[in-house]
């Protein structure tokens, strides 16, 4: 079997460490592929900026489109919604298979892409979306696909979290823990989408969309972030006994399917009020798993990297073995209420 080419869209926070993995652990993806799986390329917005010492210089470029139409497997880790949107299709179009970590993308179009991928019989893969390194995107498309989910419910953006948490350990202000955030490599390009509960919205309209089997976009979901939170208010929560962490929560209800993101107060012996940094939890109920819980880090260019790298190692076996990864349900199975009646 031939190489098979790998383009990455994208060489920051995330992309560097996919680029990493693909480089110095080339051997043993090859092993468990059964092919090379060759980065071919590094589609950047400026190629003469400064990079980590193990990105081979010679494969950047800011031709995206070129690099796309040479490539097997495109790798989206750019964000944002344009040029994003159009190199995707651009790629599932030509017959690559996709792997992206844009949740913003998912949550406005993602049926788009998802149909897309359907009619040209190839891959799209996006565990990194939602909670970073956490396997949660897989579980709810694939394994509980035959069970009933009720609800979704959890801690699924690293920022606030950790500003959070920041705020109740250190006394911390926002901005100074959202500074801090940033130099970490959690936040999103625009921290707003974080600590606006935007980034946590698109998380929940993904999860809600694979768990209810129905089309939840990000206007779906009522949303409510942290800027309004002080740390006088996070001490206030302490003393009484509690943790604030912004929850995002999906459910099925008796007139259809809600979603929303909001700060809340939780108990400080509730296991999410364990939730540390830029860690995250999301538990799921269904008719016969009964409750699930699944934790770990939800954002930083490791742990996403981890994620990407599992579906470019998917979607690789699957050119190398035949077969297809999942397909989107193309019905809706329940109305989803709008914002508002959440
Ligand atoms: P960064 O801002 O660190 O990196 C973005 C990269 O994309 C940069 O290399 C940039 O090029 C390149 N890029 C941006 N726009 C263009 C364009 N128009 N043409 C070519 N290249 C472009 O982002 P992150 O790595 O943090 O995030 C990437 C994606 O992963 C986002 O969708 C984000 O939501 C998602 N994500 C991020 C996580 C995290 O913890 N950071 C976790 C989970 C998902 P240049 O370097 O030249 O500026
Ligand atoms: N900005 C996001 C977060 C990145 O903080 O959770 C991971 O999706």
């Amino acid at each position: 079997t031939g190489a098979l080419r790998v383009a990455l869209l994208g060489c920051g926070v995330v992309g560097t460490q996919v680029a990493r993995v693909l480089t110095l652990h080339a051997d043993a993806i090859a092993a468990r592929v059964g092919a090379p799986v060759e980065l071919v390329g590094i589609a950047v917005r400026d190629a003469g900026a400064p990079r980590d010492p193990a990105i081979d210089r010679a494969l950047l470029t800011q031709d995206a489109e070129a690099l796309v139409d040479a490539a097997d497997i495109v790798v989206e880790v750019m964000g944002g919604t344009e040029p994003a949107r159009s190199l995707l299709l651009r790629a599932i179009e030509g017959g690559a298979a996709v792997v992206t970590a844009n949740k913003a993308l998912l949550a406005t179009d993602g049926p788009t892409l998802y149909s897309a991928a359907d009619a040209a019989g190839v891959d799209i893969y996006f565990e990194a979306a939602v909670a970073g390194a956490i396997p949660i995107v897989r579980p709810v498309r694939e394994s509980l696909a035959g069970d009933h989910v009720r609800k979704v419910l959890g801690i699924v953006n690293g920022t606030t979290n950790y500003v959070l948490d920041q705020m109740a350990t250190t006394g911390l202000g926002l901005d100074e823990a959202v500074a801090q955030a940033q130099e970490l490599g959690y936040a999103e390009a625009d921290p707003t989408a974080d600590v606006e509960g935007h980034d946590a919205a698109a998380k929940a309209a993904i999860l809600a969309s694979l768990a209810f089997h129905t089309r939840v976009s990000l206007d779906d979901v009522a949303c409510e972030g942290i800027t309004g939170i002080t740390a006088d208010d996070v001490a206030w929560a302490a003393q009484t006994g509690h943790a604030v962490k912004l929850l995002a929560i999906a459910e099925r209800t008796a007139e259809g399917v809600s979603a929303r993101v909001h700060p809340a107060l939780v108990p400080l012996d509730h296991p999410l009020a364990g939730v540390r940094g830029a860690f995250n939890a999301v538990f799921v109920e269904s008719e016969l798993a009964g409750d699930l819980m699944f934790y770990g880090q939800g954002a930083g260019g490791a742990p996403t990297a981890s994620a990407v790298m599992g579906d470019v190692v998917s979607a690789a076996r699957h050119r190398v073995l035949g077969g297809k990864g999942p397909q989107e349900s193309t019905y809706a199975d329940l109305p989803v209420l709008p914002p508002s009646a959440a």
